[in-house]
């Protein structure tokens, strides 16, 4: 069959271009945006009698029919169509024969296509803002559930400092926080209606762009009619949104999976989230976790083909951008499923606080209260500093711990040793006594569960 846009050509294309050309594999998922976006650029036309207010009627009553036609599965989307542009179209001409034709004036596919795809992409944003939501959320419970729980807070892997796991979970609730920030701002954006953009250089039709806009629920419209039908840095923007968040996702996935290894034993997954070996009886193994950190290559994977994609093209619309949905649904879907499993993994996982405890002790991760204490007597912090190295040192040699070592030791080092340092160096103290701002005390840790809320609350 020959295809809508003939003319020039006789529209007789080889069956292996079709297929090479057709994208509605990936954009039939637009079916509402583009139907929508349709039902809008009718009543713009009617509006300012740029096609006969009857035929308009028409149009729209049709839209609306093939909009439910599709939900309710009657109309089932054909996959031999170019896209869905074209299918919707063709559809519609079916229906109601030649007064469907007069829908495509003063437009074409190149701004058709774009707002479609921002008005697909902002409604996805805020489906993923809710999905990080609900990560926050559990994040802010486990925190509240483990305030008082110490474990080692380690730099460079080493055990370094004693914090409490809620401050480790609160850590990266913040990262999502900024996460569904950063997706409301790129949101803002991507919502510029670039509809009347046409081809490429408006057109001469008395067209009113804002009303078009309006109806379709866009901010503003987009200024420049080659800049509208050109860029996608509105999908490279989600992109990136969605490589970032999808980093948080994996750093947290390796660290549960070390957690969870018999060498750690902080935490355990639930079974839900966990496989057994084929051949090795005893496994736990924390696959999900692992696809989390791995799936995490992929959405990188996404960003990277649409900017090699983008790099190149001159204006205006070129067929390359046609590249653009795949990696962008690609993102959205695996970002959108890795949430929905790292929200009940975290919301079961069991933590193992004797473990976290013990770590703590053993590491010698109070040396910093202990150089704090000799400070606090008067001492400058470099010389605490470097007693304290010493007497960790002789400890280490001699297999002795900071809270065995007897107070006729640490005298050796200083006269300023007093039997108070045990107090000083004792874990909860030296959790206890970080009341800075953001630090892991317990005050602090409680203020920013109701920080972490309030944001929340007023983000979402
Ligand atoms: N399916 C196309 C895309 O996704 C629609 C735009 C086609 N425009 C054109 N002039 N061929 O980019």
């Amino acid at each position: 069959m020959a295809k809508m846009w003939a003319g020039r050509t006789d529209g007789i294309t080889d069956p292996i271009a079709d297929e090479f050309n057709s994208s509605i594999r990936i954009d039939q998922r637009m079916y509402k945006e583009d139907i929508t976006g349709s039902l809008a650029h009718a009543k713009m036309l009617k509006k300012q009698s740029i096609i006969p207010s009857g035929a308009a009627d028409h149009i729209i009553g049709a839209l609306a029919g093939i909009l439910e036609d599709i939900q309710k599965g009657d109309l089932v989307i054909d996959p031999e169509a170019e896209d869905i542009h074209m299918f919707v179209e063709q559809v519609l001409t079916e229906r109601i024969g030649d007064e469907g034709k007069m829908l495509h004036t003063a437009r074409s596919r190149n701004d058709q296509v774009a707002n479609d795809t921002r008005m697909y992409l902002r409604s996805a944003s805020e489906d993923m803002q809710k999905k990080v939501g609900a990560i926050v959320e559990v994040l802010c419970e486990t925190a509240e559930a483990n305030k008082d729980v110490i474990m080692p807070g380690y730099t460079h892997m080493q055990r370094a400092q004693p914090v409490v796991f809620g401050q480790h979970m609160l850590a990266y609730a913040m990262m999502f926080l900024r996460d569904i920030e950063r997706l409301q701002d790129l949101t803002k954006r991507m919502n510029r209606s670039v509809i009347g953009a046409c081809a490429l250089a408006g057109t001469t039709y008395d067209i009113d762009r804002e009303y078009e806009a309006e109806l379709l629920g866009f901010d503003q419209i987009a200024m420049n009619s080659m800049d509208a039908v050109s860029d996608r840095d509105f999908c490279l923007e989600l992109l990136s949104a969605l490589s970032i968040l999808m980093m948080h996702v994996s750093r947290m996935a390796e660290e549960l999976i070390l957690w969870s290894s018999w060498e750690f034993r902080f935490i355990e997954l639930s079974d839900a989230y966990t496989t057994g070996s084929s051949i090795m009886p005893q496994k736990k193994n924390p696959d999900m976790a692992e696809l989390l950190r791995g799936k995490t290559g992929r959405v990188y994977g996404d960003l990277m083909s649409l900017l090699t994609v983008m790099k190149g093209i001159p204006l205006a619309y070129n067929k390359d951008m046609q590249e653009d949905k795949e990696p962008v649904f690609d993102a959205l879907d695996t970002a959108g499923m890795c949430l929905d499993v790292l929200a009940p993994m975290l919301a079961s996982m069991k933590v193992n606080a004797p473990e976290m405890y013990k770590a703590a002790q053993k590491g010698f991760i109070n040396a910093t209260d202990l150089a704090d204490y000799l400070v606090k007597k008067g001492m400058p912090f470099r010389a605490a500093y470097k007693i304290c190295g010493q007497i960790t040192a002789a400890c280490i040699a001699s297999g002795e711990v900071l809270e065995t070592l007897p107070l006729e030791a640490y005298r050796t080092y200083s006269e300023l040793f007093e039997e108070d340092l045990y107090q000083a160096i004792d874990l909860k103290t030296a959790v206890n006594s970080r009341i800075s701002a953001g630090g892991t005390g317990i005050k602090s840790v409680e203020a920013q569960i109701v920080w972490v809320k309030q944001q929340l609350e007023e983000l979402l």
